[in-house]
């Protein structure tokens, strides 16, 4: 789907607009009615940051988060199908104060990182790693998190810590930090990208890479879920989670109102709570 260009434009010309551009483009959702709906409900930080800003397309009362649901305890597949997880709970709660109803996206990370920079989704939300190369091709909303890049290994390996990991096969999922820290650190040729953190651990499991690089909080859950498998307790690197949006979106002083909100209510502990600290 193309962007529409349109600046000041379509702010002005509103949701009349906004079911044109959902005709011509075939149906994402769009931060032009998100804007509007944005404005009334989260007041004028949107509204002036929608004139200014340079908006998307997307459908009306819909806030759309592209996302990989293969990440838990952030967002994870359930069996019978449903995407549920942190970042879920928390997108779910942004949508509700924005006056919005959240709709899911779910893709490969790489894609998703992609889909707010091309217009198709108005945020993504998967765990992402604030870096200064990503700034430099989207925004970022206010850090709600940190994570940890962390290492698995299997128990009898003699990988104790990230130096150890020169010379071996590290596993990573593509288009992470964990990918692009280990190919710089340990040259690309000893890095594999799958297309997710499970595929790359059942490779260890299969003795297919020596160690796999992802996010702590996942890795534990992977661990836990694969027996012979251990999270080394050293940190590779520490990073901070933010939502991210398409430069100059309309959307961003809204979503940082709405988080500083649930941080503040301490609706966002509860949903941390809810997924890692109560087991
Ligand atoms: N934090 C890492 C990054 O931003 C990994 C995120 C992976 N997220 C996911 N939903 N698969 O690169």
């Amino acid at each position: 789907m193309k962007k529409i260009s349109r600046r000041g434009f379509l702010a002005a010309a509103g949701l009349s607009v906004a079911a044109l551009a959902l005709t011509a483009c075939g149906g994402s959702a769009s931060s032009v009615a998100s804007s509007a709906a944005a404005s009334s409900v989260a007041g004028s930080a949107a509204a002036s940051a929608g004139a200014a800003g340079d908006l998307a397309t997307v459908v009306a009362g819909k806030l759309t988060m592209a996302t990989n649901a293969t990440f838990p305890p952030y967002e994870m597949t359930t069996d019978s199908g449903e995407i549920e997880g942190i970042d879920v709970d928390t997108a779910k709660a942004i949508a509700e104060k924005l006056g919005l109803e959240l709709q899911i996206d779910d893709m490969d990370f790489d894609a998703a990182l992609l889909s707010v920079q091309q217009g198709k989704a108005d945020i993504v939300m998967a765990g992402v790693t604030v870096t200064d190369e990503r700034k430099a091709v989207m925004d970022f909303s206010d850090s709600y998190a940190t994570g940890i890049q962390s290492i698995i290994v299997p128990n009898d390996s003699d990988i104790a810590s990230p130096d150890d990991l020169a010379g071996k096969k590290i596993g990573t999922q593509r288009g992470t930090t964990g990918y692009i820290y280990c190919s710089d650190d340990f040259g690309e040729d000893s890095v594999v990208a799958y297309d997710n953190g499970l595929t790359a651990v059942q490779a260890l499991n299969n003795g297919q890479v020596d160690a796999v690089v992802i996010d702590d909080a996942p890795a534990k859950e992977y661990v836990a879920a694969n027996p012979g498998l251990k999270v080394l307790d050293t940190s590779y690197a520490e990073e901070d989670y933010a939502i991210g949006m398409a430069k100059g979106s309309a959307l961003e002083d809204a979503v940082n109102k709405a988080l500083e909100e649930l941080k503040a209510d301490g609706t966002l502990q509860s949903i941390v709570d809810k997924y890692i600290n109560a087991n």
